[in-house]
């Protein structure tokens, strides 16, 4: 049982979900107390027992829409934050070519009520879930946080873009505010208790959902999307970082952000290992570490994908003090273990 005392409150928007309830997990375990407000959009309410089974208690949560300005006003006036982690928001690509305006309006007046509310409470510190999808495919690798942004491929990426730019201008009009924008690379694996993970809805688009649920028999099999890039085995070339290891970068930034005297500041950091990685040699040591054949076959590129792209993670080591400590083939265990959980609960 890990104890409450006067720990700093952390908002976490999205804390129900996948990067969310690993960074609550990490909160209280570094000493911060996390309040999540989710509405199940993305997410099922078992993640939250997850969370208590891992902590052996409650996490204090809310049920809301973050576009609600009178509920999200109620939580800021009931809880004394010091802090807010933004992960809500909406993320399937696809979708968002499809339906983007759902897309703006979720992603972009969940940001902007949330910055109007902060100084209103006096809330100073803000870590927003940014995206490598913002460097698109870079000319130089690995990307540095210099390194150009380009023009979205998708709707998604763009309220990324989008996003980071309303928080600079935020800050650079003296708002009282310290925030970090988080550039994400690939995050997979779960918590190593197998309590929580990745839940994705329908269809996984993303490559670990897709090889476990193959791996597990729930898909036929996986389509390597196309072997004829300009990389080492042909296949496309991604930084997969352990969700735990991402959560606990959370941790950093607002520790580094509540340290920071200063009254207004804005930062933008990778956060990746550092490593890029072939779709084959995700298969391969997936299949090593849990002895589990995979059935595949290459297919075409799938349309919109970039061939290459990893993070310089020096920024994240000096500035956050902080560095990916788990191995690629403990990522693949971790998703695999959550898969197999997943697999005995719905047969039972
Ligand atoms: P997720 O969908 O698992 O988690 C997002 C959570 O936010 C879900 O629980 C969903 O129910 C909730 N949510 C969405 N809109 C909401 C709203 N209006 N009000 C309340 N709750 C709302 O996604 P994730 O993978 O955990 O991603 C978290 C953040 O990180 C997102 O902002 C995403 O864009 C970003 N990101 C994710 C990845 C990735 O590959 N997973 C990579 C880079 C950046
Ligand atoms: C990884 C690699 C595929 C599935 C996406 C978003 C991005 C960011 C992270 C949020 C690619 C290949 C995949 C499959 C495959 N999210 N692949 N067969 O495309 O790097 O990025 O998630 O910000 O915005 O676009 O991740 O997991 O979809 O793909 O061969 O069935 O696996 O071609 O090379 P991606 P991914």
């Amino acid at each position: 049982m890990i104890s409450t005392g006067n720990s700093p409150k952390i908002l976490v928007t999205g804390g129900a979900g996948f990067i969310g309830s690993h960074t609550v997990v990490s909160l209280v375990e570094a000493g911060f107390e996390p309040v999540i407000v989710d509405d199940f959009s993305n997410s099922e309410r078992s993640a939250l027992d997850g969370i208590r089974a891992i902590l052996g208690r409650n996490v204090a949560f809310y049920q809301a829409d973050c576009n609600d300005a009178a509920a999200m006003e109620s939580i800021f006036q009931k809880e004394q934050l010091s802090g807010v982690i933004h992960f809500a928001a909406y993320k399937a690509v696809g979708e968002s070519t499809r339906e983007p305006l759902k897309y703006y309006r979720n992603n972009l007046d969940s940001l902007l009520l949330l910055l109007e509310l902060m100084p209103k409470y006096s809330v100073p510190n803000l870590v927003f879930s940014s995206s490598c999808t913002v460097y698109g495919q870079p000319e130089q690798l690995p990307v540095t946080e210099e390194t150009p942004r380009l023009p979205a491929q998708s709707p998604y990426g763009n309220t990324k873009a989008i996003c980071e730019d309303i928080i600079r201008d935020a800050v650079h009009a003296q708002t009282p505010l310290k925030a970090i924008a988080l550039r994400y690379f690939n995050p997979v694996g779960a918590h190593p208790s197998a309590e929580i993970g990745e839940l994705p809805l329908g269809v996984p688009a993303n490559l670990v959902p897709f090889i476990t649920q193959t791996a597990a028999g729930i898909r036929s099999s996986l389509t390597v999307y196309g072997d004829d890039y300009n990389t080492p085995d042909g296949t496309c070339i991604r930084d997969y970082i352990h969700v735990m290891d991402l959560a606990e970068a959370h941790v950093q930034a607002l520790r580094k952000l509540s340290e920071n005297t200063a009254e207004s500041l804005y930062d933008v950091i990778n956060i990746g290992t550092g490593r890029g990685e072939t779709v084959l040699n995700i298969i391969k040591t997936f299949e090593q570490v849990t002895g589990v054949k995979l059935n595949y076959s290459i297919g075409p590129r799938r349309p919109g994908d970039v061939e290459q792209v990893y993070a310089d993670v020096t920024k994240a080591n000096t500035e956050l003090e902080w560095t990916a400590s788990r191995s690629l083939a403990e990522s693949l265990e971790d998703a695999w273990r959550w898969q197999q959980k997943l697999s005995v609960e719905a047969k039972s």
